[in-house]
C-alpha cells in the first residue's frame, strides 16, 4: 500500500513509539487519526503536524470511544486503510511477592488495555477497511500491533505484561487468516528496549546499563526506528501474519 494513499488510525499516538509512527507516516504523505487518552499531548502533536492529522480522545478499552474515533476519522478522511496499535502500559509485579499474590485487578487492567484494547481497535478498523475498494492484489487494509520481546523472554515481575504481549503474538496468524478474505494483512512488531518518555527520567547510568545488554548496535532503539518499521510493513504487500523482533538482537536474561 502506498503511504500517500494511506489513512491510518494510530493508537497511543500521543507519545513514544506511537507518536514516532504518526510522524513517520505523515512524513510519507499519510493522513492520520491519533487515538489516545492523553488529550494534552495528542492535541499538541496533531496541531503541530497540521490538517492531515486529527486527534480523538479515546480509551481503547471502550467500544464506544473507538467507534466514535473511527466515525471522526471517516468523516475527516473518508476511509481507513491502516491501523497501528501502540497504546499500552507497562506494569511490574511478581506472581507472588513480599506483599502477597499479584493483584488480580492489576493483571486484569493490563490485559484490558494491552490486549483487549488492541483487539477492540483493530476489529472495528477492519470493519471499515473491508468496505475499501481493493487495491493491488485485492488489498484493502493493514494492521500493525505492538508486542514486545517480553513475549518471548519476559523477566521477573513481567507476568501480566508478558501475558498480554504473548497474546498479541498469538493473535497474529489467526487474524491474518480471518481477514485474508477481505484483503487485510496483519503483522506485529516486538520491540526490544526503546528510548521513550518512560526512560527519559531514569538517568544516564540506567540507560547505559540497558544499552550494554544490546548485542548490536549497543544503544536503545530510537522511536523513529519503530515508526519506520511500521511504515515498511504497510508498504510491503507480502508481509503478513508475522511478528518481527526489532531489538538489536537483545535477549533479556
Ligand atoms: N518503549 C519500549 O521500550 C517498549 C518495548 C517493547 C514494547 N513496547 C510497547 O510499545 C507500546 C508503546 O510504548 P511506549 O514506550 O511508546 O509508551 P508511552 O507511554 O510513551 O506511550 C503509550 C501511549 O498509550 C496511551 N495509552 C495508555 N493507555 C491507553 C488507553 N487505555 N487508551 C488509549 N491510549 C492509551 C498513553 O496515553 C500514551 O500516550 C506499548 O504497547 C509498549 O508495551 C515499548
Amino acid at each position: 500500500m502506498k503511504l500517500s494513499d494511506t489513512v491510518a488510525v494510530i493508537t497511543g499516538g500521543a507519545s513514544g513509539l506511537g507518536e514516532a509512527t504518526v510522524r513517520s507516516f505523515v512524513a510519507g504523505g499519510a493522513r492520520v487519526a491519533i487515538f489516545d487518552m492523553n488529550a494534552e499531548r495528542g492535541e499538541k502533536v496533531a496541531a503541530e503536524l497540521g490538517g492531515g492529522v486529527l486527534f480523538h480522545k479515546t480509551d481503547v478499552t471502550r467500544e464506544e470511544d473507538v467507534a466514535a474515533g473511527i466515525a471522526a476519522a471517516m468523516k475527516a478522511f473518508g476511509k481507513i486503510t491502516a491501523n497501528v496499535n501502540c497504546a499500552g502500559i507497562g506494569v511490574a509485579a511478581k506472581t507472588l511477592g513480599k506483599e502477597g499474590p499479584h493483584e488480580l485487578a492489576l493483571f486484569k487492567k493490563t490485559i484490558d488495555i494491552n490486549l483487549t484494547g488492541t483487539f477492540n481497535t483493530f476489529r472495528l478498523c477492519a470493519a471499515e477497511m473491508a468496505k475499501n475498494e481493493p487495491g493491488e492484489d485485492g488489498e484493502r487494509g493493514v494492521i500493525v500491533n505492538t508486542a514486545s520481546v517480553a513475549a518471548f523472554d519476559g523477566q521477573k515481575g513481567q507476568v501480566a505484561y508478558s501475558a498480554t504481549k504473548g497474546a498479541i503474538v498469538g493473535m497474529t496468524l489467526p487474524v491474518a487468516r480471518d481477514l485474508a478474505y477481505y484483503g487485510i494483512r496483519i503483522c506485529a512488531i516486538a520491540p526490544g528496549i526503546f528510548y521513550t518518555p518512560l526512560f527519559e527520567g531514569l538517568g544516564e547510568d540506567v540507560v547505559n546499563s540497558l544499552s550494554a545488554q544490546v548485542t548490536f548496535p549497543k544503544r536503545l532503539g530510537k522511536p523513529s526506528e519503530y515508526g519506520d518499521m511500521a511504515r515498511m510493513i504497510v508498504e510491503s504487500p507480502y508481509m503478513n501474519g508475522e511478528t518481527i523482533r526489532l531489538d538489536g538482537a537483545i535477549r533479556l536474561p
